[in-house]
Formats: structure tokens, sequence, C-alpha cells
């Protein structure tokens, strides 16, 4: 059945938010909570995974044997970690929710309130995703979408475009989907298929996506 069916296999997790630093005091960040990311994980270690989890700011905990977990700040960092692991990995699953743009200049000091508007200007991060799927050669690809609108049309974008192997649509129209919730609600995209699934516990919606990436492989 499905219990070990990961024995053997490295598994590449990203989970969480990035925090952008403004000055020592201050970020940009995302409501993530991690919980999807980790639980993807503690199915796959269940299923004999070897894990390696890059997770970003997050209270989720996790201690199980056969789990490693590297706990990373911004979007440069956490670019930084999964590229050490990329190329040992057999399968990857990109759960987090990294900041798209980051502030170009983080204040050395706690910047001073005054008469004037702020204006931070921000700067495009990395695309870790993309670069993933740039530099594939036998991983098993897998991202998220977080949309609010063309859901679908948004999520097979990024398949294409990021060249990946499959994508996980979360959509915060759908309500209990997402982050800040305990249930989401997914429709996952091959290049050739789709299929949506209920609102469930985020557990079990970690089930039916290694479920649906052993029937792929
Ligand atoms: O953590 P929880 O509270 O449990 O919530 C789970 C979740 C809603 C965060 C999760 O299910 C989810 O949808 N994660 C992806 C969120 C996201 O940033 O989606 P996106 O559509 O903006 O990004 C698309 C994909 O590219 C994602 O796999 C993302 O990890 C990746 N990406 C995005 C930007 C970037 N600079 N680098 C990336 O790798």
């Amino acid at each position: 059945g499905t219990e070990k069916s990961f024995t053997g296999k490295k598994i590449l997790i990203t989970a969480g938010p990035t925090y952008e630093n403004i000055d020592p005091v201050r970020f940009i960040g995302n409501h993530s909570s991690g919980k999807m990311g980790f639980d993807l994980a503690k199915e796959a270690a269940k299923r004999g995974a070897e894990v390696i989890l890059v997770s970003g700011p997050s209270s989720q905990q996790i201690n199980i044997e056969n789990v490693s977990v590297y706990r990373v700040t911004s979007a440069q960092e956490m670019y930084d970690e999964v590229f050490k692991h990329y190329d040992n990995a057999d399968i990857a699953i990109m759960s987090a929710a990294v900041a798209d743009y980051t502030p170009k200049v983080k204040a050395a000091e706690k910047i001073k309130k005054n008469e004037n508007e702020l204006i931070i200007e921000l700067v495009k991060n990395k695309d870790i995703l993309r670069t993933m799927g740039e530099k594939k050669t036998h991983q098993f690809l897998v991202g998220f979408a977080l949309e609010t609108q063309n859901e679908e049309e948004n999520a097979k974008q990024k398949l294409q475009k990021k060249n990946l192997d499959m994508i996980i649509l979360n959509s915060l129209r759908d309500e209990g989907a997402g982050f800040a919730n305990a249930t989401n609600k997914i429709k996952i995209f091959t290049p050739t298929e789709e299929q949506s699934f209920s609102l469930k516990s985020k557990e079990e919606v970690a089930k039916d996506i290694l479920d649906f990436v052993t029937r792929k492989l």
C-alpha cells in the first residue's frame, strides 16, 4: 500500500512565510503559519521518506526521525538553504509563501517617525521555484499556487512557466482554504490531468497530495 511508498526517497519541502526586514524592528511578511508544509513533512516521513524541511518563521514544531529542519527568515535565506539540498532530492514540494519583493535598503537603525510620508522601495526577490524548474534534472517538482482571482488560469500558467510536474491550487475565495486555517481545499494540476478535492484537514490534504505524487512517480 501507500504506507512506506517513499522509502529510499529524499523529499525537500518548504513551509511558512518569509520575513523581509525593513529595519531591526519591522518586516514585511504574510499569513502563512507553516502548517501545510509541516503536515506534508510529517506524512512523507511516515511513508518512509528522508525529509528536508526548510521553514520560514513558524511556531510549528516537528521532532521526527528522518526529518531535518532548517529554519530561515528571508526569501534569500530560503533560496540559499533550498539549493544546498536540491541536487540530492528526488521530490520537491514548495508550500512556502515566499515574498516576491524585499526592501531595497534594510535600515541599520530603527526608522524614526517624522512629519513626512515614508516610502519603502521594494526590489524583486529571486523566484526559488522557478529557478528549481530551470535547474531540474531528475526531480519531481511540485509547486503551490495561492490565488484570489483567475485561479485555474494562474495555476496552469505557473505550472508551465516554472517547469513544474505538478501544481496545487488553493484559493482564498474558498472558505476554509489557504492559510490561517487547519483545513484546506485544493485542486491539483499536472500537464495532462486535473483533480479537485473537497475541504479537509491539512493532515488529510497532505495525504491526498502524497498519494497523487506516488501515482505520478
Ligand atoms: O502555511 P499555512 O498557514 O498552512 O498555509 C498554507 C499556504 C496557503 C501558504 C500554502 O498552501 C500555499 O499556497 N503556499 C504557496 C503560497 C504562495 O506563495 O503561492 P504563490 O502562488 O505566490 O507562489 C507560487 C509558488 O512559487 C509557490 O510554490 C511558492 O513557494 C513559489 N515561490 C514564490 C515566490 C518566490 N519568490 N519563490 C518561490 O519559490
